[in-house]
């Protein structure tokens, strides 16, 4: 039985490190930063702050916000800063109710793009030119912007859906549109010791998961890899197997008590804490406490951490303000934010006809466009 599971295993692992050396002389920081899965700057990992960082994809809407709430806006603060902790959001169109994303990004949380159709296809994802990548990707930025109520220039991050790109056709676009940073490229080569975000100055420096992989290069464009997290997986007696994948939830099996969910996490955060600190991604969808016990072990892993004095909990946002300008722990000082008065005056929109099948809801802020906003019409008018 092992050995089949091996060859298995084995036969899906393509390696391809197709960047170009980088070369620290040329590249400095803040704005060209090398990849490394060493210490940034020479630090000792003991003087490293550890970052963490959450996010959660697809749409926000009242099935989900409460937990997002329970998390982040109950009080729960870094210990060392004594700021709030924040998350990230990686948001799709469909379903989402605006007047949510504007709470979330008023308690200082990063609201980013993860497109307008989401359409359940990597094909047409991967197949997907310039104009469509523009379209989906600007237009949900200015979806976001307009019906939550958020600054364009605020919206900064991409995370591809079902982490398929084309590219450097969906890289090109994510530069030319302006956006910072990119979280949609696991790296499993690279997940011991992890490897840091870094910019895309020598171009793309993983392990190709999901063709096609970028080859050109990005000014000052981050990539925040998707470090791989691993699950044991006890398939003879003594007999353990690592199943890797590229987010927390995607892991088989799914933990499914409060201590197991709990005692994986924490392994694989100690995979970045003990080595080199590597930002530590906690990357979900919120399905994944569809299991109360789940759920708990979640919440007690984050409560856990905020007993640290050298871990943040932070945005990817502020994850690379520090990747730009690291610091000795002792020398790194969160500057906290504290919740923005909210500007949204929401509305229920409804809407019988829709480039979909059927009808659909929209929670705005602001005045209802005439139509359903989605590809080609991003306004809704
Ligand atoms: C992309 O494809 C669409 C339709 O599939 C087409 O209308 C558009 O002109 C194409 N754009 C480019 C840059 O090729
Ligand atoms: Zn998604």
């Amino acid at each position: 039985m092992r050995p089949v599971i091996f060859c298995l295993f084995s036969a899906v692992l393509i390696y391809t490190v197709t960047g170009k050396f980088c070369d620290e002389s040329q590249c400095k920081r803040p704005s060209c930063v090398c990849d490394t899965q060493g210490s940034p700057e020479g630090l000792r990992v003991e003087d490293t702050p550890q970052f963490v960082m959450l996010t959660f994809d697809d749409a926000v809407n009242v099935v989900n916000f409460p937990d997002y709430e329970e998390l982040l806006m109950n009080g729960r603060k870094n210990l060392r800063s004594n700021c709030p902790i924040q998350a990230t959001f990686f948001v799709s169109h469909e379903y989402t109710d605006y007047s949510l994303v504007h709470e979330l990004w008023r308690y200082n949380n990063d609201i980013c793009v993860h497109s307008i159709s989401h359409l359940p296809s990597t094909e047409y994802w991967k197949n997907a030119n310039q104009t469509i990548w523009e379209e989906e990707l600007g237009g949900m930025r200015k979806i976001i912007s307009k019906f939550a109520n958020i600054p364009e220039s605020d919206i900064v991050g991409v995370r591809a859906p079902f982490l398929q790109t084309a590219g450097d056709v969906t890289f090109g676009v994510m530069k030319s549109l302006d956006f910072h940073y990119d979280s949609s490229m696991p790296t499993r080569q690279k997940a011991n010791p992890p490897l840091w975000p870094y910019t895309m100055d020598y171009g793309y420096q993983q392990d190709c998961q999901i063709t096609p992989c970028p080859t050109k290069n990005y000014k000052s464009f981050f990539i925040v890899p998707m470090v791989n997290y691993f699950r044991k997986l006890e398939i003879a007696p003594g007999h353990f197997l690592d199943i890797p994948c590229a987010m927390a939830d995607a892991c088989l099996p799914l933990p499914e008590t409060e201590d197991e969910t709990f005692q994986y996490l924490r392994e694989n955060f100690e995979r970045h804490y003990s080595t080199n600190r590597a930002p530590f991604p906690l990357f979900l969808h919120q399905a994944w406490f569809s299991n109360p016990e789940r759920k708990k072990g979640y919440f007690k892993f984050v409560d856990w951490l905020l007993q640290k004095d050298d871990v943040f909990i932070v945005t990817i946002r502020e994850a690379l303000e520090f990747v730009r300008n690291p610091q000795p722990l002792d020398n790194y000082k969160q500057v906290c934010k504290s919740p923005k008065q909210s500007t949204c005056v929401s509305n229920q929109c409804t809407y019988s006809k829709t480039p979909l099948n059927g009808p659909r809801n929209m929670k705005c802020c602001g005045t209802c466009p005439a139509n359903y906003p989605w590809l080609w019409n991003v306004e809704g008018n």
